[in-house]
């Protein structure tokens, strides 16, 4: 447990996760706003309890992380606040959003710096959610492994999820973009492994094989344990991840019982490559080292 302006943080695991105690989200010092955000740098998803937020104080809170972005499936947007969408399960649903591991909108030029998760509603048992690490499934690599990756580019292609279950308007298309296999995080310098199942549709210059085994490969690799948390929700709890350098996957194990909350989700910028981080000197002095 470490202290940090008022708050008590405790780690999850090693590589990721922690629960911030004492915070009162809906009136934060900038101070303490700034501890909360260097927790989250630092431990990639913070979790808090009993927090009692309005639809307004929500929106407020998530704009200090940066501006907030629409989800682009609209149809799953609150009518009066399109900047929160809605997750719901009840005895209605046969499915959920989220139950393949994934980062949230990756098939967008700038996917989501970060998400910020608040459930109200949550099942007396089940509708954990699992996080994990990407910069400790990076890390976890062979160093040859490390650098053909890092060569590669990916397709994310929001048609491989979204087509299954909703039609975009006339005239309009999924998003659809090219991202670095290897990423390196912009505030810390990581590299990390941005590929995932929901999005990531295939390994460009490879052949379909190839890429096919490629990237099954990465998806078992990154279900390792040792890249994880498991957060179990109470009614009230909010989760914060950067979604930057962590995937998640939500578990629908609580069917006929009703889960709900609004998620915002905050903007970010277009993945670097490790090439282009080390253009702009943000590859941290570790990575430097290591690559020496
Ligand atoms: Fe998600």
């Amino acid at each position: 447990m470490s202290q940090s302006a008022t708050f008590d943080i405790r780690p999850l695991t090693p590589a990721i996760g922690a629960e911030i105690l004492g915070a009162d989200l809906a009136q934060l010092t900038n101070a303490q706003f700034a501890s909360i955000h260097e927790a989250l740098i630092n431990h990639q998803v913070v979790f808090f309890r009993d927090q009692h937020l309005s639809c307004e104080q929500h929106i407020a809170f998530a704009r200090r992380f940066g501006a907030l972005q629409v989800h682009p499936m609209s149809q799953y947007n609150h009518p009066d606040h399109p900047e929160l969408l809605r997750i719901h399960a009840d005895e209605n649903s046969k499915a959920v959003a989220g139950e393949i591991w994934h980062t949230d909108v990756s098939a967008q030029q700038e996917p989501p710096m970060a998400s910020i998760l608040y459930l109200k509603e949550v099942p007396a048992v089940g509708g954990d959610t699992l996080f994990a690490s990407m910069t400790a499934a990076y890390d976890a690599l062979s160093r040859p492994m490390q650098q053909f990756l890092e060569g590669l580019t990916a397709v994310h292609d929001g048609a491989k999820i979204w087509s299954k279950v909703s039609s975009v308007p006339p005239g309009a298309s999924y998003p659809r973009s090219v991202h670095p296999v290897v990423a390196v995080h912009p505030d810390t310098g990581r590299k990390l492994l941005f590929v995932n199942q929901v999005f990531t549709s295939h390994v460009e210059g490879l052949s379909e094989h190839e890429s096919e085994t490629l990237l099954a490969m990465l998806y078992r690799h990154i279900e390792n344990p040792k890249f994880m948390c498991r957060f179990r929700w109470q009614a009230n709890s909010m989760a914060i991840w950067d979604n930057r350098c962590t995937q998640h996957q939500a578990i629908f194990d609580y069917f006929p019982a009703r889960r709900s909350g609004l998620r915002a989700t905050v903007s970010g910028t277009r993945p670097l490559a490790v090439d282009q981080a080390a253009t702009q000197s943000v590859l941290s002095r570790d990575a430097d080292l290591q690559a020496a």
